[in-house]
């Protein structure tokens, strides 16, 4: 491999480095092994590949990914094949649902960039990983919007939201299509200065003592990890 080569896979292997959010969704996953076991699983943003790993230690049938960054397609079909899933498992290079249209799955996964923000970057990652448009809602909408055309009967899908983007928006987009969400589990992540000075002002005020906590320059939020799947409710 040339030189440039190598510098290029140590960009992607930091760039693309797990997250407390990465970690978070696996914890809920390894939580209940037997719903993974012999399913289909799709992640959408799959950067690393770590998350497709961790059900595929826990024994997926299949192993999906898809990934708008060329080395995240690189660095998860790697991953897999030396951790002896690569035959399980494929890699798709583009936007959200695009590449799986028409197919289904027993469980998709995402922790997409719903960070709101609309310009800059966070140091040591691209502008790719977080950015969620003014409101965060930039792929978060799209992604609820297209899920249950994606979901084979009895499917479901886990997946990291902030609070602050707001779970009633999302419960409102999932409505018609009959799926409910579900607070699975809460963790309080750290929001560093830099990213502070990021978000998008009008909801730092607003969420500020709701799903926003300060304790003097130290700034905190809620971010759940929620599963969404067919309602119980008839209406
Ligand atoms: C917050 S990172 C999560 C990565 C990985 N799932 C994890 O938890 O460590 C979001 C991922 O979504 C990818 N992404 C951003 N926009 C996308 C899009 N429109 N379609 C598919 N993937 C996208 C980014 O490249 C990045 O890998």
């Amino acid at each position: 491999m040339s030189a440039a080569a190598d510098v290029a896979l140590d960009e992607a292997i930091a760039t693309l480095r797990p997250s407390e959010y990465t970690g978070a969704l696996i914890q809920v996953l390894r939580a209940a092994p037997r719903r993974i076991e012999g399913a289909s699983v799709l992640e959408i943003g799959s950067g690393s590949g770590v998350v497709l790993a961790a059900v595929g230690e826990l024994g997926a049938a299949s192993l999906c990914g898809v990934d708008i960054e060329r080395e995240a397609v690189i660095m998860g079909a790697r991953l897999l094949d030396r951790l002896g899933h690569g035959d399980v498992a494929q890699f798709h290079l583009g936007d959200m649902w695009q590449p799986v249209k028409g197919r289904r799955f027993d469980l998709v996964v995402a922790n997409l960039p719903h960070f709101p923000m609309t310009h800059g970057r966070f140091a040591g990652r691209r502008p790719s990983w977080s950015r969620g448009g003014v409101d965060g809602r930039r792929l978060l909408d799209p992604f609820l919007q297209g899920l249950a055309r994606h979901l084979l009967p009895g499917g479901r899908a886990v997946i990291a939201h902030n609070g602050f983007v707001g779970l009633e928006e999302s419960r409102a987009i999932l409505r018609p299509h009959g799926l409910a969400l579900t607070v699975v589990s809460t963790v309080l992540v750290h929001i560093p200065t830099a990213k502070v000075e990021l978000m998008t002002g009008d909801i730092l005020e607003a969420e500020d003592g709701r799903s926003i906590h300060r304790y003097g320059p130290y700034v905190f939020a809620d971010m759940h990890v929620v599963e969404i799947a067919a309602s119980d409710d008839p209406d």
